[in-house]
């Protein structure tokens, strides 16, 4: 995965719209991979679900909280991205009071499946989603990889370390001491 170009996909994403008015003032918009990844250093984390317990209670709020951190390392962005629909995704942001990470409705799975994360996890009722992990993003190319042990589809586990706000930020401050 190291040094590979992120895929390029188009993300439907819904967004606000005040000129729409009415209870449900939102529109689609498009989002490409470039948009998201080109000219940033980023880290991508990606899960098996929104409003999944270690996602919602752990690993988007510690990436959430620790987020100055990140960007005294020079991250620009964080993103999570899961194999779910821009309703639940903007849902769980709501849910959240996220204001610093950035969600990412990979609903259909094609980026998670084009960056060869996708898995069944039909022992969940899930259907097809992502094998846990993160990434350094620079420029669209992959810098550094943080996968969880154990790909597998129908996995009985969900292990879930190399990937956590504070293991990837170690390696962050890690490669700055050491340059
Ligand atoms: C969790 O984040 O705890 C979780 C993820 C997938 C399935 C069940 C639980």
């Amino acid at each position: 995965m190291l040094g590979r170009k992120v895929p390029s996909v188009t993300f439907r994403t819904r967004v606000r719209d005040e000129s729409i008015g009415g209870p449900n003032p939102f529109r689609w918009q498009e989002v490409s991979s470039d948009d998201y990844f080109a000219g940033k250093r980023v880290v991508l984390f990606s899960l098996p679900g929104a409003f999944t317990p270690t996602c919602s209670t752990y690993q988007l709020p510690d990436f959430e909280k620790l987020h100055a951190e990140f960007q005294a390392e020079g991250i620009d962005e964080i993103y999570c991205i899961s194999v779910n629909d821009a309703f639940v995704m903007n849902a769980w942001g709501k849910s959240q009071d996220l204001e610093n990470v950035k969600l990412i409705p990979d609903g259909s799975g094609e980026f998670t499946r084009k960056m060869g994360m996708l898995v069944a996890k039909d022992n969940l009722g899930f259907g097809k989603r992502s094998w846990r992990y993160g990434a350094v993003v620079n420029n669209g190319v992959v810098e550094q990889w943080f996968e969880e042990e154990g790909y597998s589809d129908n996995c009985d586990s969900d292990p879930y370390g190399v990937s956590s706000p504070q293991n990837i930020l170690e390696s962050l401050k890690g490669i700055r001491k050491a340059a």
